[in-house]
């Protein structure tokens, strides 16, 4: 009985109470530690199974993916799969799923405002002040801040968390402008958003936040000479992807006063944070855990658990980003 259920390996444990359902149908197995799966660990669990649920920190290369020629469908523990070869699973056949939900575009933009508050506030350096003992006295200069009201804060990509952030943004008394590969009419007729060039977010923004996937397109689209169109009093915030942004340049940029201050989520080279950051003043820096609240994380594992059970199901799962294998499939039949 229990030879004939599909096999679903999941590289981490995960929260939620989905993983129980899947038990009743699937043999499931979870990489027992809670830390990053080893890269030969994940390649057994890859050959042994029917179904991956593998999460952003596992690379799923062409090594991966053709350890098993019988993997049914990989499903990504993330809103992001830029850890995910897409193009090779597609070309192989296999659907790639993955969870964005309201959960998780409210959780990201929730935390891309508590950013934005905590430099407008300069929370950190206030927080700091008191615990190293510095407070003296009240003093009317000191730790000064800055409004958010009638400051204009640019978006770099206006997808589902982009609009999040504008609409809160907005609530704020902030004027909101962006700059996106593909323009959002809609977006900007409901909520009188201005779509701007990427020189003018640089040029005119107090504030300039990114909500673009990782691309090849994307990569380092904030470096040098974006930075240095910036305000000198502007802050930058990335809750997207580290290396949307050339973390050296922008280290240099902060050392320099060239720009305020940075509210950080993701990081090129995660976990791994670069000493010279953790140095400056008015600099946030959060493990990405934009997304980490209860509610996403349970959203996320029913999302990730539903593809997978859907597509061993032989239907087509909602949150498909290679939609085009089910075509052929269908073709082949
Ligand atoms: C995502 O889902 O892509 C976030 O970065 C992690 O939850």
């Amino acid at each position: 009985m229990h030879k004939h259920k599909p096999k679903v390996f999941l590289t981490r444990r995960i929260p939620g109470a989905a993983v129980q359902q899947l038990k009743k149908s699937c043999q499931v197995k979870i990489y027992p530690k809670d830390q990053v799966i080893p890269r030969k660990e994940l390649l057994k669990g890859a050959r042994w199974c029917d179904a991956l649920l593998c999460l952003l920190t596992d690379k799923i290369d062409k090594e991966v993916i053709d350890a098993n020629p019988h993997l049914k469908v990989i499903s990504n523990y993330a809103v992001g799969y830029d850890n995910i070869d897409v193009e090779y699973a597609t070309r192989k056949g296999i659907p790639v799923c993955h969870t964005p939900c309201r959960e998780a575009t409210d959780a990201v933009a929730e935390h891309t405002l508590a950013l934005l508050f905590g430099l407008a506030k300069r929370l950190y350096e206030s927080n700091a002040y008191i615990r190293e003992g510095k407070w003296q006295s009240w003093a009317p200069s000191l730790l000064l801040g800055t409004l958010l009201r009638g400051k204009t804060l640019g978006l770099i990509g206006l997808g589902r968390i982009g609009g999040g952030v504008a609409e809160r943004a907005q609530c704020l008394g902030m004027k909101v402008i962006y700059h996106d590969v593909i323009r959002n009419r809609e977006m900007e007729k409901k909520s009188g958003l201005k779509f701007v060039s990427m020189k003018t977010v640089l040029k005119n923004s107090d504030f300039i936040s990114l909500h673009v996937p990782l691309l090849p397109s994307t990569y380092h689209l904030i470096g040098a000479r974006e930075l240095k169109t910036m305000k000198k009093t502007a802050c930058l915030i990335n809750t997207a992807r580290g290396p949307v942004v050339d973390e050296k340049a922008l280290i240099e940029a902060l050392e320099r006063k060239q720009i305020a201050g940075a509210g950080l989520d993701v990081y090129e080279q995660e976990p791994r944070i670069n000493p010279r950051l953790a140095k400056l003043g008015n600099v946030l820096l959060t493990p990405h855990t934009a997304s980490s609240t209860r509610e996403v994380r349970e959203q996320m594992t029913k999302d990730a658990v539903e593809n997978i059970l859907t597509v061993l199901q032989g239907k087509k799962a909602g949150k498909t980003v290679n939609e085009e294998v089910y075509n052929r499939q269908k073709k082949k039949k």
